[in-house]
């Protein structure tokens, strides 16, 4: 195995708050560890256009409370094709860059687990998506910030939602993936979420409305998670307004507001771990692997795990939901 004298650092697909965090403490635990350190610009474009910058411990000064990517961030098409992939190899060797440090969610890790087979190449992923739908961690970088969020604006939604004793459904955030409207219900009191781990399984509204929607309640919140298979919050509404016309519905689409903001201490801290973890499975000789974190212990998770297996959504949690609702 050639010896690692230089490490890169890229993120990449939706940012997510923490990631700058992550991209300290991946800077400097490979400092500290007397490795050289590359700042990659705009996900994988940057190692195709080659927007590469040395950096030192001063680059990542100050940068642990903001939100957002100070490297920026892409969804690169050209990296999925096999010449987009040769070009980024050739970027590496010149720059002399003999592993990666990616952070990103699942289609970021996806294009690292492709290169590193490719060319055989060191990678190290960190878990950075606001959705928490990576497997084999319990925690994913941004989603506790977005949770807050999501809890702060219900909350003030909950209060025009009382007044005009309205029923509201809240779309949020999690493509494919209920753990941001599953936890923020319950963090903030909801009726229900509508999230699309079982939208196979139940027609969730109407299951709502037959299990006596509203009871004792002048006013309802329902999360619901982004996602074709719940239809999103719009269909939904527009369910209830034909079949349910008794009802006052309001839709509010919550949107970028949860990718953005300075990140929680949960994040921060998880964020300064994971990097830190990154450099030591480098030092210990891993590739391709996910850095996670299961029982408050590091884990490596292979790439093939991570990205392929879906992580699943805890029942506990939806019946503690529905208890809770009465
Ligand atoms: O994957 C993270 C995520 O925030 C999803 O929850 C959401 O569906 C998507 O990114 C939105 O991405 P964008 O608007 O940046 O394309």
């Amino acid at each position: 195995m050639a010896t690692i004298k230089c490490i890169g650092i890229l993120t990449s697909g939706g940012d997510a708050p923490g990631m700058n965090a992550a991209i300290r403490a991946v800077t400097r635990s490979a400092i500290y560890a007397g490795f050289e350190v590359k700042g990659i610009y705009r996900g994988y474009r940057g190692l195709i256009t080659g927007e590469i910058k040395q950096f030192k411990t001063e680059n990542v000064s100050n940068i642990i409370q903001q939100g957002g990517t100070i490297l920026k961030t892409a969804r690169c098409k050209e990296f999925q094709t096999p010449e987009g992939r040769q070009q980024a190899y050739d970027t590496l060797k010149r720059e002399g860059i003999d592993a990666l440090v990616v952070i990103g969610g699942d289609g970021s890790l996806t294009g690292a687990r492709t290169f590193a087979q490719e060319f055989d190449y060191p990678i190290i992923g960190l878990p950075g998506t606001i959705d928490n739908d990576l497997y084999g961690t319990d925690l994913t970088i941004g989603y506790d910030t977005a949770l807050n969020t999501i809890m702060e604006a219900v909350d003030k939604i909950r209060d025009t939602a009382s007044s005009h004793e309205r029923l509201f459904f809240i779309e949020v955030m999690g493509r494919d993936a209920g753990f941001l409207a599953l936890n923020g219900a319950i963090a903030t009191g909801c009726e229900a979420a509508i999230i699309p781990e079982i939208s196979t399984e139940i027609d969730q509204l109407e299951e709502l409305v037959e299990n006596g929607f509203r009871k004792s309640k002048n006013s309802s919140i329902v999360l619901v998670a982004e996602s074709p298979t719940t239809g999103g919050a719009m269909q939904l509404a527009e369910r209830v307004k034909n079949e349910y016309p008794q009802y006052d519905v309001r839709v509010t689409i919550l949107g970028h507001i949860q990718r953005g903001g300075s990140p929680s201490a949960q994040d921060r801290i998880l964020a300064s771990r994971m990097g830190s973890a990154a450099i030591d499975a480098l030092i210990e000789g891993q590739r391709n692997v996910m850095i996670g974190i299961r029982n408050d212990e590091i884990v490596y998770v292979p790439f093939s795990k991570a990205i392929k297996f879906d992580k699943p959504i805890n029942r506990e949690l939806l019946n503690t939901l529905r208890r809770l609702s009465i």
